[in-house]
């Protein structure tokens, strides 16, 4: 019982009285997530709306900088939204197929509601859905995947670790492909941030969204939207809001001017306290003496 991990064990007071085995679900809380919330209190009567301009303003970029350091992405590509289905639309929105290059590969495999954000957009015809079967409920043959992306595909969402399973895809593999004929790869590292090592910029995706609420120990509220760097001057989302302005506070009226960079991904007033407590756990935290 000498491992350095385990003086983490007493950042987490559940682990206390009970086993924790379902940090695929909800991660144990920090100790450390009652200062965090309790200090968003205490800005909030104190300093009021000054709050804004003392750091709420930035902080789905600057948590967004935090996570860059988990996921391996340089500063400047992430923000936070409420959740990864708010990100999948938003990417999404970025879209208007031309000619036949409209089509959505993805395995039965990939979360729910990620499928449910493509099928509803597929609906009125624009986008196109190829949706890979599984052979056994666990795993997703590679080879049947990756013969599905085309000259025709747009994006490839695909889970890194297979929330039903832990099974690891393949994401080198399936990004070159979809690299080789011009289509984009959205990667959830919902399940591998944090539990599998990985770099964003390694692998070369295009995408890349996951949250706060699992192996991440963040807490409901904080889910991050990384964009890669060569794609942020060319994208205009439709899901946006006012945040996404390069003047929000010019107030002025449509069509939206975008902000340059990866601010273009915001949308409106973001979720403040759920991102107070996802920003507790950053790496440079210390483990307790
Ligand atoms: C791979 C994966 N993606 C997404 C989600 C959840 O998405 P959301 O943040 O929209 O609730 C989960 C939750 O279990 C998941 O395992």
């Amino acid at each position: 019982m000498t491992d350095e991990l385990l003086r983490w064990r007493a950042e987490f007071p559940i682990v206390e009285s009970c086993t924790y085995l379902i940090s695929h679900s909800l991660g144990a809380m920090p100790r450390g997530a009652y200062d965090s919330l309790r200090e968003y209190a205490d800005v909030w009567a104190a300093r009021g709306v000054r709050a804004w301009a003392e750091g709420w303003w930035e902080m789905p970029l600057t948590v967004g900088d935090e996570v860059a350091k988990i996921i391996g992405a340089p500063a400047g590509t992430i923000v936070m939204h409420q959740n990864v289905s708010v990100c999948q639309s938003l990417i999404l929105s970025c879209f208007e197929p031309e000619g036949r290059r409209n089509k959505i590969v993805y395995s039965d495999l990939e979360f729910p509601s990620v499928m449910y954000a493509y099928e509803a957009h597929a609906r009125d015809g624009r986008f196109r859905i190829e949706r890979v079967p599984s052979d056994d409920g666990m795993t997703v043959p590679l080879d049947k995947f990756l013969a599905a992306i085309d000259e025709e595909t747009l994006l490839v969402p695909v889970s890194h670790v297979l929330f039903k399973s832990a099974f690891l895809q393949d994401a080198r593999a399936i990004t070159e492909r979809a690299h080789e004929v011009g289509a984009l790869v959205v990667l959830d590292t919902y399940q591998s941030a944090g539990t599998v090592p990985f770099s964003v910029t390694d692998l070369d995706v295009d995408f890349c969204t996951g949250g706060s609420v699992k192996w991440l120990c963040g807490g409901p509220g904080a889910g991050y939207l990384y964009v890669h760097p060569r794609l942020h001057e060319k994208l205009e989302p439709k899901v946006t809001g006012w945040m996404a302005h390069e003047s929000p506070f010019a107030f002025e009226l449509p069509p939206i001017s975008y902000a340059k960079g990866i601010a273009r991904f915001l949308h409106g007033s973001p979720n403040v306290p759920g991102l107070y407590a996802a920003r507790e756990r950053s790496p440079s935290s210390k483990p307790p003496p």
